[in-house]
Parts: structure tokens; sequence; C-alpha cells
């Protein structure tokens, strides 16, 4: 069985690993040039070679029979065994369980912007768009809104790209408040509940905040009309302004096809030992520094940018995929907000995530128990990355690599077309599914106007125009 042979083959590795690391501290051999294949396989097969040259000596023959009888056990573990079986939520499907009635908003909210710009479809934030796509050919779909149990506004509020390709979430505000100003006027669903029957995608930085930056995004707060709806967005952080209590916490989108198309031999060993690709510093919106990833990045860099057990850099190489399917721990630090699409290459690609960003709130979390297949390090503990990384045992190692390889977790992280069971769209209708029936509160009294239009700042009361209406 290929998951076993994986587990095997990542066991044996982890473990000459650890071996080797205890006896030549250090090693060069951890460093590899990534870009070079020929110094990878040089690099794996010395690795190799030497790891059986220690096992001559005593410890060596010791420590492989522990390994050899740690395998023999493995294989005696039951597939349904109680500690590695997922949480029956991952498994529940919203068949049956709840109706989604979708406003035909004008495309100028949605289609339209991206036909101008078809980037948004494979950013980070394309969330909104494969949400709309796959509710509108899914079977909980109702054409008939007196029966749906909840509305949903498709507004791509992080398709409006700058030339260099990044969502401007500046005019997301006045673009989601016309949306629902048309929905509002359009319906009487929104007036209603004002909203709380409704849920939207937001999958920007600070979600609903609609800012990069967190001093901003937290000024900002929440859209004012979107504080009764239930949000799905990929920001979750505990005790923040953008977490709304009720939020659907999504995995960022990252696109399934290519990913799956570059998977290498699960038996390939894993012979690097920290892997992070991405910015250490953001010089042109952080000139000062210390203010981008609250300098947990900075202090990765200033740490272990000469540790050869860590491999750094800020370049973004062509074996991006392979390398991750070649690494033990791949670090997930927060950036501008604490999420990156890391974490779900991290699991897709079998690399244990390592949650730098204090109090984040991982997708999924009622379904997903992200506790036993990652590691977290608190911000002020970066600079023990090394020692906190080398002192988890062979067989934690092993386990969480087992429980992150379970189909149904790594179906949960994508956002593949058309849609699959168990896949993020299908987790978020479970988690809309388990939020029903609606409480009484979620109606509007006559009389009553809970969301205050008014509130907010200005230039975000200006109404939106679509590039057709000018
Ligand atoms: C809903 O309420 C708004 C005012 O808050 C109003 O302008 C709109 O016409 C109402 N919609 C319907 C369908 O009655
Ligand atoms: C729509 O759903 C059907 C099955 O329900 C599937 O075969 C088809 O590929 C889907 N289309 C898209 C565009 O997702």
């Amino acid at each position: 069985m290929p998951n076993k042979l994986f587990t095997g083959f990542a066991a044996l590795f982890c473990f000459c690993f650890f071996l080797l690391g205890s006896i030549i501290q250090r090693s060069s051999l951890f460093v590899l040039d990534v870009e070079n294949k020929a110094t990878v396989q040089a690099a794996e097969r010395e690795l190799t070679e030497r790891t059986w040259d220690v096992q001559e000596g005593t410890t060596g023959v010791v420590a492989r029979r522990a390994l050899l009888d740690r395998l023999m056990l493995e294989e005696e573990v039951p597939e349904d065994d109680e500690e590695d079986k997922v949480p029956s939520v991952l498994r529940e499907s919203p068949e049956g369980r709840l109706k989604v009635f979708v406003y035909d908003l004008p495309s100028k909210y949605n289609t339209k912007l991206l036909e101008k710009d078809s980037r948004c479809l494979n950013h980070m934030f394309a969330a909104e768009i494969f949400v709309h796509r796959n509710l509108l050919n899914s079977s909980i779909r109702t054409m008939d809104p007196s029966e749906a149990d909840w509305f949903y506004t498709p507004v791509y509020t992080t398709c409006d790209l700058t030339p260099n390709g990044l969502p401007l979430p500046f005019k997301a505000p006045q673009l989601m408040r016309s949306a629902i100003r048309w929905v509002a006027e359009h319906y009487p669903y929104w007036n209603r509940s004002e909203g709380a029957d409704h849920f939207f995608t937001v999958p920007h930085d600070f979600g609903a905040c609609f800012h990069y930056q967190e001093e901003e995004a937290i000024k900002r707060r929440i859209l004012p009309v979107l504080q009764r709806a239930t949000l799905v967005q990929t920001f979750g952080q505990n005790n923040h302004v953008c977490l709304k209590e009720g939020s659907i916490v999504v995995p960022p989108y990252a696109p399934p096809q290519k990913m799956r198309s570059r998977f290498i031999p699960p038996d390939t060993p894993r012979s690097i030992f920290v892997y992070f690709r991405g910015m250490f510093y953001d010089i042109s919106n952080d000139p000062e520094g210390g203010y981008y990833a609250r300098g947990a990045r900075a202090a990765i860099w200033e740490n272990f940018k000469d540790n050869p057990l860590f491999d750094l850099s800020s370049d973004h190489p062509s074996t991006y995929y392979e390398d991750m399917q070649r690494a033990v721990f791949c670090l997930c630090p927060l950036g501008w907000a604490p999420w990156s699409p890391r974490i779900v290459e991290s699991v897709i690609f079998g690399c244990i995530p390592v949650i730098i960003g204090d109090d984040i709130v991982l997708p999924f979390s009622d379904a997903i128990r992200w506790d036993e297949i990652s590691v977290y390090v608190a911000e002020k503990d970066v600079q023990n990355l090394d020692t906190i990384l080398t002192a988890i045992k062979p067989e934690e190692i092993m386990a969480m690599q087992r429980k992150m390889w379970k189909p149904e977790v790594r179906t949960a992280m994508l956002f593949p077309q058309p849609a699959e069971p168990g896949d993020s769209f299908h987790q978020i209708l479970n988690g809309l599914a388990r939020k029903l029936p609606h409480k009484p509160e979620v109606f509007v009294k006559p009389g009553e106007h809970p969301i205050d239009w008014t509130a907010g700042p200005q230039q975000d009361q200006d109404e939106w125009r679509g590039d057709d209406e000018n």
C-alpha cells in the first residue's frame, strides 16, 4: 500500500536523520542545492550510505532493531485504530441537509470582473469564485428562494487587481455594500433577517475588514452591513475584531490540478529538515522593519540563515512543490495576515506544517485536529525553532505524517473543479448545515433595524459602479 510504504520510508529516513543528526551535528548533508537534481540525488545517496555506515556501530544496530520493531508494530495497527480515526464531521455530507439560494446578481459584481482579469482565478483568494461556481452546480442549490435555508451573494471582492496582480481591497467595501443594496431591493429576504441567513465569501487578508495591514484592518472593523451575516473567510485569529463568532474559517486557494500533477514517488526520502520559501522582509511596505509578520519572518532569517538544518530562501524555485515533498517540516509563518497557502501546500505534500502565528484559528478547526498534524511555535519562541524541532521524537513525526496523509484531511484543503465529496466546498456546506435550524432571532421584528447602513468610513458609502455604468 502506498501509504504504508510512504510511512515506512518516511520513518526510516526520519529515524536515520535523527540518528545521523545526533552523531554528525549540523552535517552539511542536509543543505541541498534544491535547484540541482543531481546534487539532490548525490546527497541522498550519501545520506543513505553514511546512515548504513553508522548502523555498523553498536548504537546503529540497536537503533535499527528498534526502528524495525516499530515498523512491524505499525503494520499491525488496524486501519480504523481509534487514535488514527479522522473526526466524523469531516466525513459528513451536506446532501439533503440544507438548501441554498444563489442571487442572480448583475455580472458586474462577479463574472465581468473575472473577464477583465482572469488572474484572480488562480490566486490565494480564489475561493470566492469556486464557492460561487460550485454552488451553481450543486444539488443543494434551490431555484425557489422561499424554501432556502441560506442565501448566497456572489461578489468577487478580490478580483480587482493591480498591474502586478495584487488585489486592491480599497474598493471592496463599496462593491460589497452596493451588491447587498441590490439584493435588498430586488428580494424580500435580506430585509427579513438583515443578512443573518446570508453567507458571503470574504477571502482577503483580514476578511471583511478589507485591508492588508492589521492595524488598518482593526481600525476599519468588519464592514457594518455584514455584521449579521455568516462569513466564509481565510482569516482566523482568536479575539480579533476581524473574526466574527460563527464565521467559517477555510483554507486559502491553492491550485489542486497543478499540485496533484506534481507528486513525486511517495517513497522519496525527506532529506530536507526544515524548508521555507518566501519573503522575510517587506521593504516596500515596511521599510523600518518589525511590522511585517510582526518581525517573525525576519527572526527566522536572522537566526537560521546559516543553519544547515534550515533550507531558507526568498527565491521561489520551480521545484517548490517537489522540494516540499522532500522536507520533514515546512515553516508556515504569518505574513501580513496569520495565514498563507503554505498550510495547504504542506498538508498536500506531506510536509509537517510548523505554524507560527499567535492565536491563529486554522481552517475547519471543528473538523480537523490540527494539533495532531502540525507543530505550533509561539512568535516569541522563533529563535528556538532549531531546538524545538529537533526535540520532536521520530515516532511523533511519523504519527503526524500518518494522520496528515489521510485522504479526508487532504481533500478538505482543496477546491477542485468539479467539486469532490469532502473537499473544502463540501466542508463549508457542512459548516452551514450544522448552523441549522436558524434561531428565531435571525428574523428581525417589524420596525427593528439592527444594521446601520450609514456606519463606517465615509468613502465606503460611495456608490460602486462597474465599468459598464461609466
Ligand atoms: C428593504 O429595505 C430597504 C430599506 O432599508 C428598502 O429600500 C428596500 O426597498 C426594502 N426591500 C424590499 C424588497 O422591500
Ligand atoms: C457539475 O456537476 C456534475 C455532477 O453533479 C459534474 O459531473 C460536472 O463536472 C460539474 N460541472 C462543473 C463545472 O463543476
